[in-house]
């Protein structure tokens, strides 16, 4: 089953980039840039990667990317991700990234930009992996705060697919950030927001509603409400779920205890995603492995799921009619397992 979920295309909607800066490369571009990491070595700072919520990771996180400065940092940690996407077979991805969490230490938004697209245009070109960027909003910070990124990344429009909305969901609804949307939409970007990972099932609703959404980040607490589930169904509304984050963050005791199959039963469009690989032990084979073993997801449902991932994605249609002929391809030359 390894091999065939590892060599089965797949497609990665969740991911924020600064959260693939394996400790490895944390430690190379902390002595690159004469940052003192407070850990004493990669395996200590592995042994903090214990989180009792989403905070306690979002306070490692932010840490982390401290050692990200130059064009050439973004560049690297970004090409060893999409390394690995090779090697697992992820054919296209649609990254987030958080720029206020760049330009609040002083790194212009240009440096950010050109080491994210260089290695994004080299997986195109050389890994033939395509891909749709996303440029995030802190929630943790105000409106205007948003209202100045965005206005920051005016150059590089053409190069954005979508805007979104990441950082502590409780406490920070989507209502908070409903005028940035609107203008994020005016400019022509699409949308998609975090919500009920830890935040209750209105703020799902209320980033449908408010900041219109063409996904939801998370949402699994959507289960809570009915009403709200049977939206999700009617409307075929996508949902990016990463099993092992919420496993690591404890949304979920244990796998055996997630709903993801009880969603996909259900009709919603659920899609895995790793959301921070680096600090959740795991990438996209790893996602599906973990939903193999406890769930007993089946090799048909997981390419179900790649499906609708497919059908999620940004991707432009000439591209989702390959993505959707190179799975179809796959599965024929798999029958044996399906
Ligand atoms: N930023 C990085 N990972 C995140 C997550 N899982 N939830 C919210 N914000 C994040
Ligand atoms: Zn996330």
């Amino acid at each position: 089953m390894y091999d065939f979920l590892n060599s089965m295309p797949k497609v990665e909607l969740h991911v924020h980039l600064e959260g693939t800066l394996e400790p490895e490369l944390m430690f190379e571009l902390a002595r690159r840039n004469g940052i003192e990491l407070p850990f004493r070595s990669v395996d200590a700072l592995k042994a903090a990667y214990q989180f009792e919520d989403l905070q306690a990771f979002l306070d490692l996180y932010y840490q982390g990317m401290a050692v990200l400065r130059s064009e050439q940092d973004f560049y690297d940690l970004t090409w060893s991700w999409l390394q690995r996407c090779k090697a697992q077979n992820v054919v296209h991805v649609e990254p987030f990234f958080d720029p206020q969490g760049h330009t609040a230490r002083g790194i212009d938004i240009a440096t950010v930009m050109a080491g994210i697209l260089r290695a994004l245009s080299d997986a195109e070109s050389q890994l033939g992996i395509s891909h749709k960027l996303i440029l995030c909003f802190l929630r943790h910070l105000d409106e205007d705060s948003a209202m100045d990124i965005l206005a920051q990344a005016e150059p590089w429009l053409d190069k954005l697919a979508a805007v979104g909305l990441d950082s502590s969901e409780r406490g920070n609804p989507p209502g908070k950030f409903a005028r940035v949307f609107a203008r994020a939409r005016d400019k022509g970007l699409l949308a998609v927001a975090h919500a009920g990972e830890e935040g209750p099932p209105d703020y799902i609703s209320g980033a449908l509603d408010l900041l219109r959404v063409d996904r939801i980040d998370h949402g699994v607490r959507a289960i809570e409400c009915s009403e709200l589930m049977q939206r999700l169904i009617d409307e075929q509304m996508p949902l990016t779920v990463c099993p092992l984050s919420n496993i690591r963050l404890r949304v979920f005791e244990q796998m055996a205890d997630h709903n993801i199959v009880t969603m996909l039963e259900q009709g919603v469009r659920v899609t895995v995603n790793s959301d921070d690989p680096a600090y959740f032990g795991g990438y996209m084979t790893e996602n599906f492995i973990a939903l193999y073993e406890p769930l007993g997801v089946t090799a048909y449902q997981s390419l179900q799921l790649v499906v609708n991932s497919i059908e999620a994605s940004f991707a432009d249609d000439v591209r989702k009619a390959e993505l959707r002929r190179q799975l179809q391809q796959f599965a024929q030359s798999h029958q044996q397992v399906l």
